[in-house]
């Protein structure tokens, strides 16, 4: 898709669809008038009909007899007086959507002309280039047989006056570098179990090393053994795909400059092992490695917008299957930190993998330590499928995710994490054990984690309700990319937007 800046004046815009807001009263932004204009009054015209739907994402194609503007597509902010960051998303998603739907051509936007509560020019653009790449995303590379291609935009241009051009340019770039991370998060996410295993994504961390001059190195069993990561290694014990521990560094400032270390939980399928999971729905845990493929795409996005920073992704990654070298309920193994950990539960092993690559977190001195995980089915139970849990220590971390969440619209929440929970863990045979009983069951999952982060500031995102849809619309939603391409974005000292 192909995005593109017009500066021309709009009353001499060129293109064949011009894309027009319309806000609460049929009224029209003042770049709207003078297009309106410049086609005799066709586009008031038509809004005196009355025919365009006051919902926000309801649109209007009006036909204008003129060489400039042939066509022009209307949509509707809806009714609020002030448009909210929500009624642009649905304006912009209605607009999109019904371009995608129409012949190829040369579609030009004004819909950033409309004021957004506490949002800026930039964030208005940004969220059309989002939202066009959202709408064309397909996942279509295992079908043998290509359907008929659907519909779907190839440009876009944005009309912006001169004087702002460079750094809309700007927002363009930095919005499909982020596009292209989620990208990347959706296609692991979608491609099944027996395509995408641990020597996948370490594949796939190779390439992007390549690509774009990442550092990458992947530890193989052995060296997980020499470093004494039982908790990693029991749950990878079941499998016949060997583990791998992927370490993708990206430097855009002085090695002196502490990094932020990105971990995601790679379960390329979660059987739940000896814990066997029910049938119903088990093929949905291919997607147990959604954290891992946000790692791989936060990545890609941070280096290909070359921001000046330092980042980390770490990956432990390994399937969890049933057999008879198996870890079985009740085994006790022994972590890097050194800590016990009964394992009660086979099928709480995202916890144990995560928490030897916590540990091994620790050797970057990290400035930040966020770990992502399709962790529990009790924070879907929490929260459902809008916000994605939020666990933190420190306050300032929790408040910068949650509004680079807000932002990019791709939202946290935070959970509590006191240590009363803690209690929960208690086993009377080892430190910890890996369950803590069905109350507050995220919690106690985040609770397990925060024993091996005790050296760094550090949050936990638990995904598992974001991560990806069900039913008929299945598919990896490529969430939390956005939340932390922003984070690390408004961390650099950049413009969030
Ligand atoms: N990957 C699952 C969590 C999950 C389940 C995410 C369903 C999304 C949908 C995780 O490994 C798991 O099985 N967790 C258990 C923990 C329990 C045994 C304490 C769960 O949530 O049931
Ligand atoms: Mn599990
Ligand atoms: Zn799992």
């Amino acid at each position: 898709m192909r995005f593109s800046i017009k500066s021309s004046a709009a009353q001499a815009l060129r293109s064949d669809c011009v894309i027009l807001p319309v806000l609460t009263g049929r009224k029209l932004t003042a770049s709207g008038r003078l297009i309106d204009d410049g086609l005799a009054g066709a586009v008031s015209a038509a809004l005196g009909r009355g025919d365009l739907g006051t919902k926000a994402g309801a649109t209007q194609l009006v036909y204008a007899a003129s060489a400039k503007s042939a066509r022009v597509l209307l949509v509707s902010l809806g009714s609020d007086t002030k448009t909210g960051q929500k009624a642009f998303i649905e304006a912009v998603r209605g607009a999109l959507r019904h371009a995608g739907t129409m012949a190829k051509g040369d579609f030009c936007s004004l819909l950033h002309d409309v004021e957004v509560d506490s949002r800026d020019l930039g964030w208005r653009i940004a969220t059309q280039v989002t939202i066009a790449r959202e709408l064309g995303y397909r996942f279509e590379q295992l079908r043998s047989k290509k359907d008929d291609p659907s519909p779907r935009l190839e440009q876009l241009a944005f009309q912006v006056e001169q004087a702002q051009a460079a750094s809309a340019r700007r927002t363009i770039a930095r919005a499909a570098a982020i596009a292209n991370g989620v990208d990347l998060a959706k296609d692991l996410g979608n491609l099944p179990g027996n395509l995408c295993t641990p020597t996948y994504l370490a594949d796939t961390a190779r390439k992007l090393a390549r690509e774009f001059k990442l550092k990458v190195q992947v530890l193989e069993r052995r060296q997980m053994e020499a470093l004494k990561m039982g908790a990693l290694l029991s749950v990878a014990k079941g499998s016949d795909e060997p583990p791998k521990l992927i370490v993708l560094r990206y430097e855009g400032a002085a090695a002196s400059k502490a990094p932020v270390v990105l971990v995601g939980k790679g379960i390329t399928f979660d059987t739940g092992g000896i814990s066997l999971k029910p049938a119903a729905e088990m093929d949905e845990m291919k997607y147990d490695m959604c954290g891992a493929a946000s790692v791989l795409g936060t990545l890609r996005a941070v280096a290909e917008m070359k921001l000046p920073m330092n980042v980390v992704g770490l990956v432990p990654t390994c399937e969890n299957m049933p057999s008879g070298r198996a870890t079985r309920p009740g085994d006790i193994v022994t972590s890097m930190s050194g800590q016990t950990i009964e394992v009660l539960n086979t099928d709480a092993e995202g916890r144990l993998i995560l928490c030897d690559a916590l540990t091994y977190a620790e050797r970057f001195k990290p400035s930040a330590v966020i770990d992502i995980a399709t962790l529990t089915g009790a924070c879907v139970i929490a929260l459902g499928h809008h916000n994605t849990g939020l666990f933190a220590r420190q306050d300032k971390l929790a408040s910068d995710l949650l509004e680079a969440g807000r932002a990019m619209s791709d939202p946290c929440w935070r959970m509590p994490m006191d240590d009363e929970y803690q209690e929960q863990l208690k086993s009377p045979f080892a430190d910890v054990a890996n369950i803590g009983g069905r109350a507050a069951g995220a919690v106690t999952a985040a609770c397990f984690l925060s024993r091996f982060t005790k050296a760094y500031d550090w949050a936990h995102l638990d995904i598992a309700g974001t991560a990806w849809r069900s039913g008929a619309n299945k598919g990896s939603s490529g969430r939390p990319v956005p939340l932390l391409s922003g984070f690390l974005l408004a961390r650099a000292g950049a413009d969030a937007s």
